[in-house]
C-alpha cells in the first residue's frame, strides 16, 4: 500500500520520500517511475523498528524533500500465528514495528507540523483493532493501540492547524494476504491509496477503506464478548 501511495503522490507531482527496510525494492520503485512526470522520489533504506535512528533519518528526509506536508505511517508486519502459540518475541516484533515505528514516524512528524502550524499525520491501522480476535491476539493490540495513539494525536494538534487521520483498511491485496483464507471485499493496494488520499483531500479523522467495512466493524464493535469468542472473525 506504501507503494501505492509512493505512485500516486508523484503522479500528481509531489516530492515524495519512501523508507522501508528493502533497498532493492525501493531502487525498484525508482526506476519504475524515472522518467514519468511528476515529483521527485527520495528513497531511504530504514528499519522502523531502530526507533532511535528516526529523528536523524526524518530530518535528513526533510531537508532533501525541501519540507513535509504530510507523513504516511504506512510499514506494518503480520506475521502468521498459530491457535496454541505464544511467542512472545514473535509479538514484541510486531509491537516495534506496528507500534513503536508509528510513534517515532508521527511523533518527528508532530514536532514539525506543530510548529509549522500545518500538515497531515495518517497511520494505516485495520479494522483488526477494533476487537480482541482469537486469531493473532497481538496484531489486533498493535493497531488497537495505533487508533489510541493516533486519537491523542489528533486531539494535541487540532488547535495548532494539523490534521491527524486513522485509516482502517479491509482485505487489501498486497503481500500481506497473500495466501490467506476468506479474504472476500479484496481491493488492490492502488484503489486503497485512492481511499487514503481521498481521506486525505476531505480532512477526514477515522476512514474505513472502502467504507463500506464501517457496517462491519460497527456490528462487530456492539458483539457481546461471550458470543464474539465463538466467533472467528
Ligand atoms: N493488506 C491488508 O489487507 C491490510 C488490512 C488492514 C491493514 N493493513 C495494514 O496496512 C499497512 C500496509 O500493509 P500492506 O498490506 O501494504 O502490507 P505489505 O505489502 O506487507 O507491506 C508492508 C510494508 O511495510 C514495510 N515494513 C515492514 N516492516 C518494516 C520495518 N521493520 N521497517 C520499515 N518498513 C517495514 C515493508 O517494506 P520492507 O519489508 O522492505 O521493510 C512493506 O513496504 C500495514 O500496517 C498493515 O497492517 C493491511
Amino acid at each position: 500500500m506504501g507503494a501505492a501511495l509512493v505512485q500516486r503522490l508523484r503522479a500528481q507531482g509531489w516530492n515524495v520520500g519512501a523508507v522501508a527496510r528493502r533497498r532493492e525494492m525501493l531502487q525498484e520503485l525508482q526506476h519504475k517511475d524515472a522518467g514519468r512526470a511528476g515529483g521527485r522520489l527520495v528513497v531511504r533504506a530504514h528499519d522502523a523498528a531502530r526507533a532511535h535512528e528516526v529523528p536523524e533519518v526524518f530530518e535528513d528526509l526533510v531537508r532533501e524533500l525541501g519540507g513535509l506536508d504530510l507523513i504516511v505511517y504506512a510499514a506494518g508486519i503480520m506475521p502468521k500465528v498459530g491457535p496454541q502459540e505464544y511467542d512472545t518475541e514473535k509479538d514484541l516484533d510486531q509491537l516495534a514495528v506496528n507500534v513503536g515505528g508509528c510513534i517515532a514516524w508521527c511523533n518527528a512528524a508532530a514536532r514539525l507540523f506543530h510548529t509549522q502550524r500545518s500538515g497531515s499525520i495518517v497511520g494505516i491501522s485495520s479494522i483488526a483493532g477494533d476487537r480482541g480476535r482469537k486469531g493473532n491476539p497481538v496484531y489486533g493490540t498493535t493497531k488497537a493501540a495505533m487508533n489510541t495513539y493516533l486519537e491523542a494525536l489528533r486531539n494535541r494538534l487540532g488547535e495548532y492547524g494539523v490534521h491527524v487521520l486513522t485509516i482502517k483498511p479491509g482485505f487489501v491485496d498486497t503481500d500481506m494476504t497473500k495466501g490467506l483464507p476468506g479474504l472476500f471485499w479484496l481491493i488492490s493496494a492502488d484503489r486503497a491509496a485512492e481511499l487514503v488520499l481521498k481521506a486525505v483531500r476531505s480532512k477526514a479523522t477515522v476512514r474505513y477503506v472502502p467504507k463500506r467495512w464501517w457496517f462491519v466493524g460497527t456490528v462487530i464493535r456492539c458483539i457481546p464478548s461471550f458470543v464474539f469468542r465463538k466467533m472467528n472473525v
